[in-house]
């Protein structure tokens, strides 16, 4: 089998994030250059019903935007790649979006500590290259004094997104408002969690979360941020389980949660090979989120990468799918804003939230 997803080298030229996220290892698919002929677990699903009720109101588009910071910044953008500082670290990556030129010169882009060159014929750190030091896989960071590690992952990614850090402080602000005036915790569910930076900052900010992703290498590694953000002792149960069949239970036992993350990959892979798809399975998904919601819950946030879709398409099936709970459905995109003077912003990803105020 060819070593790459699509059964063609990777020339710098990439989608943002795979169509198939296939890293850590439980993601990948068993025959990964057919992503889209996946058996379909849909077809066993009873009709989605429309809930009827008034719409939430709306508010579109909403651009959410990343400026640069002390943590992390784009740096620069153009020619297929883009140069980002992630803590001490300034790494190159491809960047598919990046159509325009770069704005500062050469020795800018090559005073760089690592590019990713997407060799087909290596794994994990191998694809990438260190043209000052060879680095070890992991360095320190931080997000609004967070701790935790980034990571040279093989398939580009470096264990953050932190184009959703919009996203983080607004859930932190609910977090602490709402704990603030009741005695029990709000109680957060993170499906799909990754390494699980949204787990650790829901949890500082008093939640007690349930963080669930299909691969037990990111379970590990959210694991290790934990404790590298001295987050030990805090509330969060770690669960390596298909995303669906998580929630599906849940259901069933009627447990409850006041804010849910949903940030599935377009295709992917439960523990036991269950197939994630996400548009047939996304709409049950929305559905069954909304049945393990708490009577006064806070906000339902989704996020979608590398989808041919518009975010008037999750927006609509938010709001549909939260008919008659009140509150206010936005909807956007998480956009990245250049450091140079150029201050293109660069489109990561779509995203529609429910927000009960
Ligand atoms: C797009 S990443 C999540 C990124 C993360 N929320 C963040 O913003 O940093 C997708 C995650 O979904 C997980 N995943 C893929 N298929 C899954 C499934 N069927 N059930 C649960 N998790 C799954 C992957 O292991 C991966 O960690």
């Amino acid at each position: 089998m060819h070593p790459h997803p699509f059964g063609r080298k990777i020339t710098g030229f990439v989608a943002a994030r795979s169509a198939l996220w296939h890293e850590p290892e439980a993601m990948q698919a068993k025959n990964p250059s057919t992503p889209p002929h996946l058996p379909r677990r849909d077809a066993e699903r009873p009709p989605l019903v429309r809930p009827s009720g008034a719409l939430p109101a709306e508010t579109l588009p909403l651009i959410l935007e990343v400026a640069p910071d002390a943590d992390y910044a784009l740096i620069d953008s153009g020619e297929g790649q883009k140069l980002e500082r992630y803590g001490p670290l300034r790494i190159v990556r491809p960047e598919n979006q990046a159509i325009w030129a770069r704005a500062l010169p050469p020795r800018d882009w090559n005073r760089v500590d690592a590019v990713f060159t997407g060799d087909t014929d290596e794994e994990g750190m191998g694809r990438w290259r260190f043209p000052r030091e060879p680095l070890g896989e992991t360095w320190p960071m931080r997000f609004d004094g967070l701790s935790y590690l980034g990571r040279f992952t093989s398939f580009r990614h470096v264990g953050v997104f932190p184009e959703q850090a919009p996203h983080w402080r607004h859930m932190a602000g609910l977090i602490e408002e709402a704990s603030a005036k009741r005695r029990e915790p709000v109680k957060v569910l993170n499906l799909f969690g990754y390494t699980g930076l949204a787990s650790l900052i829901a949890a500082r900010a008093g939640a007690h979360v349930t963080h669930v992703d299909a691969s037990k290498k990111a379970i590990g590694w959210a694991r290790e941020n934990q404790e590298v953000a001295g987050l030990e002792t805090k509330p969060i149960r770690w669960i390596c389980e298909d995303a669906m069949r998580f929630i599906e239970r849940e259901v069933k036992r009627e447990s409850r949660y006041d804010i849910v993350l949903l940030d599935p990959p377009a295709y992917g892979r439960g523990p036991k090979g269950e197939v994630w798809q996400l548009f047939s399975d996304l709409p049950a998904l929305v559905a069954l989120t909304r049945q393990v919601l708490t009577p006064k819950p806070l906000a339902v946030v989704l996020t979608a990468y590398s989808i041919r879709a518009s975010f008037f398409a999750i927006h609509a099936l938010l709001r549909d799918s939260f008919a008659g709970m009140g509150g206010r459905v936005e909807s956007g995109e998480l956009v990245i804003r250049e450091e140079n003077e150029a201050a293109r912003a660069l489109s990561t990803s779509l995203y529609a939230r429910w927000v009960a105020r």
